[in-house]
């Protein structure tokens, strides 16, 4: 369901103060819990989802702004970018509905990231964040807006998820959550909220170690994937399963029940692979190291009864879950059993994290 949020369109004209500057933002990459797959109209979700705001993966975005013709320059990693340039060139010209000023105002974008390209680590999330939190901050900075913090995050977020779905859960603290569920207060398909409070404390240190069952670049994109939804059979079903989980999973980690979160956590996982598997054309995005990786963590789970689980992006990598309280235990399975499965020994440490920071 769809609550209308309208922003005023900003014009140059509207700006208190010229519009020339530099902003910096740095923004997390989140992993999900329960998954988006799926989309429809502007943007908006076919399904509610949930994620962990992750801390070290990241991007790092520098803005340089002044009056000119709508002009953007992308340099990623000290290099310019024409594609990546393009991308953004394409999403400032899509939302001139919400700041039409950005026709006459040129872009300097200098972007970087804290992952390896080759981690399969959402880097749409990182980056497409950390370029709508700048540019927020140009709003805030010079159209004496957005001045409470809420609402310079709500617009952040309803922004970023314009650009990319799950960007719009990366600005807040540990736990942000999209889209419309009647069991959720305040959730709308048009940004996220942050809902970190609304769990035990457990979860806000919760510990993610990303094995990397394969490097190479994924066969299909999020954007070709949500597309395969459309004609998935299976499609209704999951998005009724999907609501049914977020809801369950709010109440388990609110009441710390982590029998139940690894039950829901992993069946959201492994139902994103199954709709590939079920699309036409089909995608298995499983490598033969993937599997070995998740018999092993669901035998090491078995057989010590500690809460470790995974989970999977759209791509052959393991996403371990874990309570800091166990991570000695399970660096030593780590690096006992599932690193001689991963590419080159490959795993990278990350935790949860607490949103988006400005530079
Ligand atoms: C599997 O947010 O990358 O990571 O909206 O087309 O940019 P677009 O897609 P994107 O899709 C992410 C899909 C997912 C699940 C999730 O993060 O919820």
């Amino acid at each position: 369901m769809e609550k209308k949020l309208e922003y005023k369109a900003l014009e140059l004209a509207d700006a208190k103060s010229a519009v020339a500057g530099e902003i910096s933002w740095q923004s997390p990459s989140n992993i999900a819990l329960v998954k988006y797959w799926g989309k429809y109209g502007r943007q908006l979700p076919s399904n509610p989802s949930v994620s962990f705001t992750l801390k070290n993966a990241h991007t790092k975005m520098r803005m340089k702004y002044k009056e000119g013709s709508g002009q953007v320059i992308l340099f990623f990693e000290g290099e310019r970018n024409t594609s990546f340039e393009a991308r953004i060139a394409k999403f400032i010209d899509s939302i001139k509905d919400v700041y039409p000023f950005l026709q006459a105002i040129d872009l300097e974008i200098h972007s970087s990231n804290s992952f390896p390209h080759s981690a399969g680590i959402a880097s749409s999330a990182s980056a497409m964040s950390a370029l709508c939190l700048c540019l927020c901050s140009i709003e805030r900075n010079h159209f004496a807006s957005l001045t409470e913090q809420a609402d310079f995050l709500k617009k952040s977020s309803y922004l970023s998820r314009l650009a990319s779905g799950s960007a719009c859960r990366s600005v807040y603290p540990k736990l942000g959550q999209w889209g419309y569920h009647e069991a959720i207060v305040s959730s709308t398909d048009l940004y996220a909220i942050d809902v970190s409070e609304r769990v035990d404390r457990i979860f806000h240190s919760f510990k993610n170690s990303i094995l990397i069952a394969s490097a190479k670049e994924k066969s299909v994109s999020s954007s070709a994937g949500h597309q395969l939804m459309e004609n998935n059979p299976f499609a209704e079903v999951r998005f009724k399963q999907a609501n049914k989980n977020l809801a369950d999973l709010m109440q388990a980690m609110k009441t710390g029940d982590l029998n139940e979160f690894i039950r829901i956590v992993e069946e959201e996982a492994l139902t994103l692979h199954a709709l590939m598997m079920t699309s036409n054309p089909s995608y298995i995005l499983m490598k033969a190291n993937s599997l070995v990786l998740i018999e092993k963590v669901r035998a090491f789970r078995g057989q010590t009864k500690l809460p470790l689980c995974f989970t999977l992006d759209a791509g052959p990598n393991l996403h371990l879950l874990y309570p800091a309280s166990i991570q000695e235990e399970v660096q030593v399975f780590i690096q006992s059993e599932l690193k001689q499965h991963c590419e080159n020994g490959m795993i990278i440490e990350d935790e949860v994290g607490e949103g988006a920071s400005l530079l």
